[in-house]
């Protein structure tokens, strides 16, 4: 039998308690701190299915900026996707991805999120774009080392308890440090408040926040972290997040790290290899792993092309058909040029000879991103073209690997 399916905003009044009650089933935590949740996150931005006029699924959309090319591309990041257990595997999540997607298109000209299941989201355009990654290291391994930096605790304020909200004001050299080095590195977010609090304020416990200063007061690094206690007392730090503007700022972060290694055993940051802290430490034998992989959907291909950064000095052109079967506005053959640092991308008359160049709309996410060359995805079936148009693809979109120290 055919259910009545109602696609919806979320209302606090009619639905907090089932919402609570969904998102504490699906990811096994109390509904203690779901209303706190729910108001940093902003009830506009949840939705809701309803089966039979009965809460049934829900998911979040938070408008954000993610950096591709040196430029924040505008995102939404999809989370907090549940369908209660009595409604699951009869084809309700697929229908709320889909109706988000839908929705979604307008909004911005990409979406990524954090997948628990893989085909879900390959189901409706996604494709594995990035990683999460981490360095575990021993802390009596990190290289003390001197500096003239000026070391104090951030303001109390900004690390008081949830669910208040961040302090602007005592972050916002921080923030404005993070702005100043995360356009370099494909796959960051443009962090709005919502990821700030996760991390300066994780729910899961105590964050000490710590930052640096030269003569001149200017801010050159910050760290944020965890203590979690492990057996026998002894306890491994966890960064929440950190950020050194240069070779000084990064002896003075490893320094301080390595200060906690008469208790700590070890130390965890959300680094990826080819992060320049990393390539600070004089041996980097430590645990490196991809503790996430991102997915990410292309929504709109004209604007994520034109938001997106390219390379200066490249000056090229190709065209693609690209096959998107859930978004029509998104499917066909398309020219992109690039010029000056900048892509321009429009639609092809469709009675023109078809291009050479045929990618699925999950094989351009992996591609945009910088994750998968066109080689690479051809083999894997998400793109075809002959040699040449295959390495013009790859010329266009190559950049450093993808990767974002944050959850969400
Ligand atoms: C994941 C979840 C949203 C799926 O909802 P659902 O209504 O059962 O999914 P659907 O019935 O619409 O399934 C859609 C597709 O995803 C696949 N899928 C669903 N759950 C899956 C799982 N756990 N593992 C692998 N594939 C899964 C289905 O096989 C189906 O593909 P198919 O049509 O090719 O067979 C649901 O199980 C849930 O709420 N889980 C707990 C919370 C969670 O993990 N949320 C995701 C956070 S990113």
């Amino acid at each position: 039998m055919d259910h009545a399916r109602g696609y919806r905003v979320y209302d606090p009044g009619r639905d907090a308690e089932d919402h609570a009650r969904a998102i504490a089933e699906a990811f096994a935590t109390s509904t203690d701190g779901i209303p706190a949740w729910v108001e940093q996150v902003g009830a506009d931005f949840i939705r809701v299915i309803e089966v039979d006029g009965r809460f049934a699924a829900t998911s979040i959309l938070l408008p954000m900026g993610q950096f591709f090319g040196g430029r924040a591309v505008p995102m939404v990041g999809l989370a907090g996707v549940t369908v209660r257990p009595e409604y699951r595997g009869r084809g309700l999540g697929r229908t709320l991805m889909e109706e988000s997607v839908r929705e979604m298109a307008p909004m911005a000209p990409i979406s990524t999120l954090y997948p628990s299941t893989q085909p879900l989201y390959r189901s409706v355009g996604y494709e594995v774009a990035g990683t999460l990654p981490s360095i575990e290291l021993e802390l009596t391994r990190i290289p003390r080392g001197r500096h003239a930096l000026h070391l104090s605790r951030l303001d109390a304020a900004a690390n008081a308890a949830l669910p208040k909200a961040l302090d602007a004001h005592a972050t916002r050299d921080l923030r404005d440090l993070y702005r100043d080095l995360a356009p370099a590195r494909n796959g960051h977010l443009d962090r709005g408040d919502y990821i700030w609090n996760r991390i300066l304020r994780s729910r899961l416990g105590p964050v000490r926040t710590f930052q640096f200063h030269d003569q001149e007061h200017k801010l050159r690094g910050w760290i944020a972290l965890r203590q979690v206690t492990q057996q026998q007392e002894r306890h491994a730090i966890e960064v929440m997040g950190l950020e050194a503007a240069d070779a000084e700022a990064m002896t003075a972060l490893l320094d301080f790290l390595g200060g906690y290694g008469a208790m700590a055993e070890s130390v965890t940051l959300p680094l990826a290899p080819h992060h320049p802290l990393v390539l600070a430490l004089p041996e980097t034998r430590g645990a490196m792993r991809v503790r996430e992989l991102w997915m990410t959907r292309i929504l709109d291909l004209p604007g994520a092309i034109a938001a997106r950064g390219f390379p200066a000095g490249l000056e090229l052109e190709f065209s693609v058909h690209l096959d998107d079967p859930l978004l029509p506005a998104n499917q066909g053959d398309f020219l992109l040029r690039l010029s000056g640092g900048r892509g321009h991308c429009e639609r092809l008359n469709e009675a023109g000879s078809s291009p050479p160049l045929r990618a699925d709309v999950r094989g351009m996410a992996a591609l945009y991103t910088a994750f998968a060359s066109a080689e690479e995805l051809a083999r894997r079936g998400l793109i075809e073209g002959p040699p040449e148009a295959l390495a013009l693809a790859t010329m266009a979109f190559a950049g450093p690997s993808p990767w974002c120290p944050d959850m969400f």
